[in-house]
């Protein structure tokens, strides 16, 4: 599978990523339990796979461990490839302050089995104080200074509203960003923070190109998008990309995942993938073949969709 650089970081990714979120177990979310055997063997079919990346989090409930449990039955990381976790606050905490996110690594470098971490974001910064975060002792202080001190080889900043990222992304200090639901068929809001990001020559991944299940399940059947349910609008938009993609014999899920994967300064488009399986559905779909009329029809219809993501989860 074609890799290709993540911005300055010397590291080279697979264009999809593994999202290990639904791993972690988190029936309150997701609505159904992930077993621990099922979320291992999920890990050991990705590493079996072509893909080289995998994007986790402290705070993705049980999901770091259970990486730790696959990559020590494989001997550790196999050569060649990424791991990218997250700096969160204790579950139940809203601490994310330097010596919090010091304790999150160690956390996740003893989950993972691990000496050293290649990428570290900051998770969710929207629900921290900004200049809290940027100030002495703040998280960002931290993650500048565990990065001097090679605990940590790259870091980064993972999370939702644009104009707030582009904030972190100006204190040039990180290599690369997550945005997530917002450069998919139904938002491009993020399309000023790609600009930038390629302009700092930093590395852009992109999360949730199904906006967590309804460009792959449908608007009927997952009403909900970026974890909120989506309006009327957004749902008739995509029923019609849906009809449109029908016509062309083209799942829409296969064309919700090109259209991130078509964006060359998209590093790597993170999927949510809860079971073995997925990871050849993913393949599969990467790989079907959308005709020019299709996505000149699904652009038009992208395109008035900067405003996709329901209010409360901006
Ligand atoms: N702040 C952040 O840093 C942040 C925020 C959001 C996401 N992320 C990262 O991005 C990843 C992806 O986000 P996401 O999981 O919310 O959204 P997503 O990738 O847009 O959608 C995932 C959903 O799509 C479904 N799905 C995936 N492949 C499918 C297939 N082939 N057929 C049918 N259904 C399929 C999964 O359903 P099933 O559950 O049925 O498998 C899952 O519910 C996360 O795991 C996380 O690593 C990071």
């Amino acid at each position: 599978m074609q890799t290709r650089p993540l911005g300055s970081t010397g590291l080279d990714v697979t264009s999809i990523c593994h999202g290990t979120s639904p791993l972690g177990n988190f029936p309150a979310q997701y609505g159904y339990e992930v077993s621990e055997q099922q979320a291992v063997s999920t890990i050991l079919r990705v590493l079996d796979s072509p893909l080289n990346f995998i994007d986790t989090s402290n705070n993705y409930f049980d999901a770091e461990r259970r990486i730790g449990i696959a990559l020590r039955e494989r001997g550790g990381l196999p050569n060649g490839f990424v791991l990218a976790t997250k700096v969160d606050p204790q579950h139940g905490s809203t601490d994310l302050s330097g010596k919090r996110a010091r304790a999150s690594v160690q956390e996740s470098l003893e989950r993972l089995g691990l000496d050293r971490l290649q990428l570290v974001y900051i998770h969710d910064p929207e629900v921290h104080d900004f200049d809290e975060a940027s100030g002495p002792g703040g998280v960002v202080e931290a993650m500048v200074d565990m990065q001097h001190e090679g605990l940590i080889d790259n870091i980064g900043v993972a999370g939702g509203p644009i104009d707030l990222m582009k904030r972190y992304v100006d204190l040039d200090v990180f290599q690369a960003v997550i945005s997530h639901n917002r450069f998919t068929l139904v938002d491009q809001s993020a399309r000023p923070l790609i600009d930038q990001v390629a302009d700092k020559g930093m590395g852009f991944v992109n999360g949730a190109p199904y906006g967590g299940g309804m460009l792959v399940k449908g608007p009927d059947v997952h009403p909900n998008y970026c974890y909120s349910p989506a309006s009327e609008e957004t749902r008739d938009r995509v029923r019609a990309m849906e009809r449109a993609c029908a016509e062309h014999a083209v799942p829409l899920a296969a064309a919700a995942l090109q259209f991130s994967l078509r964006e060359p300064r998209i590093a790597s488009t993170i999927v949510g993938m809860s079971t073995p399986e997925r990871v050849e559905q993913t393949l599969e779909l990467a790989s079907v073949e959308i005709p020019a009329d299709l996505w000149s029809s699904l652009d038009e219809l992208a395109e008035p969709g900067r405003h996709g993501i329901p209010e409360m989860a901006s």
